[in-house]
Protein backbone atom coordinates (compact mmCIF):
# COMPACT_ATOMS: atom_id res chain seq x y z
CA UNK A 1 0.00 0.00 0.00
CA UNK A 2 1.66 3.49 -0.99
CA UNK A 3 1.99 5.76 1.62
CA UNK A 4 3.59 8.44 -0.23
CA UNK A 5 0.05 10.21 -1.10
CA UNK A 6 1.10 11.70 2.64
CA UNK A 7 3.49 13.77 1.10
CA UNK A 8 2.83 16.96 -0.92
CA UNK A 9 5.60 16.02 -3.92
CA UNK A 10 3.19 12.49 -4.90
CA UNK A 11 0.93 15.20 -5.56
CA UNK A 12 2.63 18.04 -7.36
CA UNK A 13 3.89 15.42 -9.17
CA UNK A 14 0.56 14.35 -10.78
CA UNK A 15 -0.55 18.02 -11.38
CA UNK A 16 2.71 18.59 -13.02
CA UNK A 17 1.94 15.75 -15.56
CA UNK A 18 -2.03 16.57 -15.99
CA UNK A 19 -3.23 13.00 -14.20
CA UNK A 20 -5.45 14.18 -12.50
CA UNK A 21 -8.36 11.89 -13.18
CA UNK A 22 -10.01 13.06 -10.17
CA UNK A 23 -10.65 17.00 -11.38
CA UNK A 24 -14.00 17.55 -11.64
CA UNK A 25 -13.82 20.70 -14.38
CA UNK A 26 -16.34 22.16 -12.03
CA UNK A 27 -19.41 21.62 -9.50
CA UNK A 28 -20.46 18.61 -8.84
CA UNK A 29 -24.77 18.35 -9.07
CA UNK A 30 -25.24 17.72 -5.58
CA UNK A 31 -22.88 19.80 -4.09
CA UNK A 32 -25.45 22.56 -5.84
CA UNK A 33 -28.33 21.09 -4.25
CA UNK A 34 -27.22 21.00 -1.47
CA UNK A 35 -26.51 25.12 -1.75
CA UNK A 36 -30.10 25.69 -2.97
CA UNK A 37 -31.42 23.80 0.46
CA UNK A 38 -28.69 25.55 2.62
CA UNK A 39 -27.88 29.11 1.46
CA UNK A 40 -24.68 30.61 3.87
CA UNK A 41 -26.04 33.48 4.73
CA UNK A 42 -22.12 34.49 5.58
CA UNK A 43 -21.23 31.45 7.39
CA UNK A 44 -17.90 29.61 7.07
CA UNK A 45 -16.98 26.92 5.05
CA UNK A 46 -13.94 24.63 4.88
CA UNK A 47 -12.59 23.22 1.51
CA UNK A 48 -9.74 20.89 2.90
CA UNK A 49 -7.41 19.06 -0.17
CA UNK A 50 -9.19 21.36 -2.66
CA UNK A 51 -7.38 20.90 -5.47
CA UNK A 52 -8.11 22.85 -8.57
CA UNK A 53 -10.75 24.73 -6.26
CA UNK A 54 -13.70 25.06 -8.57
CA UNK A 55 -16.18 24.61 -5.54
CA UNK A 56 -14.51 27.83 -3.89
CA UNK A 57 -16.30 30.39 -6.18
CA UNK A 58 -19.63 28.24 -6.34
CA UNK A 59 -19.88 28.64 -2.69
CA UNK A 60 -18.97 31.97 -2.30
CA UNK A 61 -21.71 33.29 -4.65
CA UNK A 62 -23.87 31.06 -2.37
CA UNK A 63 -23.64 32.86 0.62
CA UNK A 64 -20.68 31.19 1.99
CA UNK A 65 -17.27 32.89 3.44
CA UNK A 66 -14.87 29.71 1.71
CA UNK A 67 -11.43 28.80 2.89
CA UNK A 68 -9.71 26.49 1.07
CA UNK A 69 -6.34 24.52 1.42
CA UNK A 70 -3.81 21.77 -0.42
CA UNK A 71 -0.40 21.20 0.70
CA UNK A 72 0.59 21.02 -2.61
CA UNK A 73 1.68 23.97 -4.01
CA UNK A 74 0.78 22.93 -7.12
CA UNK A 75 -2.39 22.58 -6.06
CA UNK A 76 -2.76 25.77 -5.05
CA UNK A 77 -0.93 27.07 -7.88
CA UNK A 78 -4.35 25.54 -10.18
CA UNK A 79 -6.81 26.87 -7.95
CA UNK A 80 -5.43 30.15 -7.69
CA UNK A 81 -5.34 29.86 -11.48
CA UNK A 82 -8.99 28.66 -11.68
CA UNK A 83 -10.56 31.04 -9.74
CA UNK A 84 -8.93 34.59 -10.16
CA UNK A 85 -8.14 36.93 -8.40
CA UNK A 86 -11.36 37.49 -6.37
CA UNK A 87 -10.89 34.54 -4.93
CA UNK A 88 -7.27 33.97 -4.92
CA UNK A 89 -6.96 34.62 -0.52
CA UNK A 90 -9.22 32.42 -0.01
CA UNK A 91 -6.98 29.25 -1.09
CA UNK A 92 -4.23 28.41 1.48
CA UNK A 93 -1.11 26.64 1.24
CA UNK A 94 -0.89 24.26 4.22
CA UNK A 95 -1.77 21.03 6.23
CA UNK A 96 -5.39 19.91 7.06
CA UNK A 97 -3.96 17.85 9.79
CA UNK A 98 -1.94 21.20 11.09
CA UNK A 99 -2.92 24.23 10.01
CA UNK A 100 -3.75 26.81 12.12
CA UNK A 101 -7.23 28.03 10.75
CA UNK A 102 -8.25 31.25 11.14
CA UNK A 103 -11.94 31.19 10.32
CA UNK A 104 -12.81 28.31 12.50
CA UNK A 105 -14.60 26.57 13.98
CA UNK A 106 -16.54 25.86 10.54
CA UNK A 107 -20.48 25.90 9.98
CA UNK A 108 -19.23 23.55 6.69
CA UNK A 109 -16.87 20.75 5.58
CA UNK A 110 -17.19 20.06 2.09
CA UNK A 111 -15.26 16.48 1.32
CA UNK A 112 -14.75 15.51 -2.23
CA UNK A 113 -11.94 12.70 -2.98
CA UNK A 114 -9.86 14.44 -0.26
CA UNK A 115 -10.12 11.61 2.56
CA UNK A 116 -9.88 8.72 -0.18
CA UNK A 117 -6.75 10.67 -1.25
CA UNK A 118 -5.21 9.76 2.02
CA UNK A 119 -3.76 6.61 3.22
CA UNK A 120 -5.91 4.58 5.38
CA UNK A 121 -3.96 5.33 8.29
CA UNK A 122 -4.84 8.35 8.35
CA UNK A 123 -8.92 8.12 8.30
CA UNK A 124 -9.02 8.27 12.19
CA UNK A 125 -6.74 11.44 12.52
CA UNK A 126 -9.24 12.51 9.63
CA UNK A 127 -12.59 12.21 11.93
CA UNK A 128 -11.03 13.60 14.69
CA UNK A 129 -9.68 16.97 12.72
CA UNK A 130 -13.18 17.10 11.73
CA UNK A 131 -15.15 17.17 14.30
CA UNK A 132 -12.86 19.70 15.91
CA UNK A 133 -12.89 22.25 13.25
CA UNK A 134 -17.01 21.76 12.74
CA UNK A 135 -18.87 24.35 15.33
CA UNK A 136 -21.61 22.02 17.05
CA UNK A 137 -24.79 21.88 14.56
CA UNK A 138 -21.83 22.04 11.60
CA UNK A 139 -22.08 19.90 8.63
CA UNK A 140 -19.67 17.34 7.06
CA UNK A 141 -21.27 17.05 3.31
CA UNK A 142 -19.78 15.89 -0.02
CA UNK A 143 -18.62 12.84 -1.99
CA UNK A 144 -17.49 9.62 -0.29
CA UNK A 145 -15.90 6.63 -2.58
CA UNK A 146 -16.55 3.36 -1.19
CA UNK A 147 -15.30 -0.42 -2.29
CA UNK A 148 -16.03 -4.03 -0.93
CA UNK A 149 -12.49 -4.78 -0.99
CA UNK A 150 -10.42 -3.37 1.20
CA UNK A 151 -7.92 -0.90 -0.96
CA UNK A 152 -4.72 -2.81 -1.52
CA UNK A 153 -3.03 0.11 -3.48
CA UNK A 154 -4.20 3.44 -4.21
CA UNK A 155 -5.12 6.78 -4.10
CA UNK A 156 -7.97 6.21 -4.48
CA UNK A 157 -8.49 4.33 -1.13
CA UNK A 158 -11.91 3.41 -0.87
CA UNK A 159 -13.62 3.02 2.41
CA UNK A 160 -15.68 -0.42 3.79
CA UNK A 161 -19.39 -0.06 3.72
CA UNK A 162 -20.30 1.28 7.01
CA UNK A 163 -16.70 2.53 7.92
CA UNK A 164 -17.86 5.80 7.67
CA UNK A 165 -20.56 5.42 10.65
CA UNK A 166 -17.38 4.08 13.14
CA UNK A 167 -15.00 6.82 11.95
CA UNK A 168 -17.58 8.90 12.69
CA UNK A 169 -19.51 7.36 15.41
CA UNK A 170 -18.87 9.62 18.89
CA UNK A 171 -19.36 13.46 16.96
CA UNK A 172 -21.38 13.05 13.85
CA UNK A 173 -24.82 11.92 12.93
CA UNK A 174 -25.72 11.27 9.25
CA UNK A 175 -28.22 12.74 8.21
CA UNK A 176 -28.59 11.99 4.38
CA UNK A 177 -26.62 9.19 1.54
CA UNK A 178 -27.39 8.91 -1.71
CA UNK A 179 -25.38 7.82 -4.76
CA UNK A 180 -23.72 10.28 -6.54
CA UNK A 181 -25.51 10.89 -9.95
CA UNK A 182 -22.79 12.63 -12.25
CA UNK A 183 -19.56 10.44 -10.96
CA UNK A 184 -16.10 10.50 -12.88
CA UNK A 185 -15.14 7.02 -14.35
CA UNK A 186 -12.65 6.54 -12.06
CA UNK A 187 -15.70 6.77 -8.87
CA UNK A 188 -18.47 5.79 -10.93
CA UNK A 189 -20.81 2.99 -9.11
CA UNK A 190 -18.76 3.71 -5.85
CA UNK A 191 -19.37 7.28 -4.64
CA UNK A 192 -21.96 8.52 -2.57
CA UNK A 193 -23.40 11.76 -1.77
CA UNK A 194 -23.22 11.88 2.67
CA UNK A 195 -24.00 14.81 5.02
CA UNK A 196 -23.30 14.48 8.35
CA UNK A 197 -24.12 16.89 11.30
CA UNK A 198 -21.80 17.36 14.13
CA UNK A 199 -23.09 16.75 17.63
C1 LIG B 1 -7.48 13.57 -5.20
S1 LIG B 1 -7.04 15.26 -4.96
C2 LIG B 1 -8.65 16.01 -4.81
C3 LIG B 1 -8.65 17.49 -5.06
C4 LIG B 1 -10.02 18.13 -4.97
N1 LIG B 1 -10.68 17.89 -3.70
C5 LIG B 1 -10.92 17.70 -6.09
O1 LIG B 1 -12.04 17.23 -5.82
O2 LIG B 1 -10.53 17.84 -7.26
C6 LIG B 1 -6.47 15.26 -3.27
C7 LIG B 1 -5.87 16.58 -2.86
O3 LIG B 1 -5.63 16.55 -1.47
C8 LIG B 1 -4.42 17.23 -1.21
N2 LIG B 1 -3.92 16.78 0.10
C9 LIG B 1 -3.57 15.53 0.47
N3 LIG B 1 -3.21 15.49 1.76
C10 LIG B 1 -3.32 16.76 2.24
C11 LIG B 1 -3.12 17.36 3.51
N4 LIG B 1 -2.69 16.66 4.56
N5 LIG B 1 -3.38 18.68 3.64
C12 LIG B 1 -3.82 19.41 2.59
N6 LIG B 1 -4.03 18.89 1.35
C13 LIG B 1 -3.79 17.59 1.17
C14 LIG B 1 -3.54 16.88 -2.40
O4 LIG B 1 -2.48 17.78 -2.59
C15 LIG B 1 -4.55 16.89 -3.54
O5 LIG B 1 -4.62 18.15 -4.18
Amino acid sequence: MSDSAAQPEFWNTRYAAGRTPWDFGGVPAALGEFLVRHPGAGRRVLVPGCGSGYEVAALHAAGWEPTAIDFSPSAVARAHATLGPAHAARVVLGDFFAHDFAKAPFDFIYERTFLCALPPRLRADYARRIAALLAPGGQLAGFFFFTETPPDDGPPFGLAPGEPEQLFAADLALEVDAPASDSLPIFAGKERWQERRRR
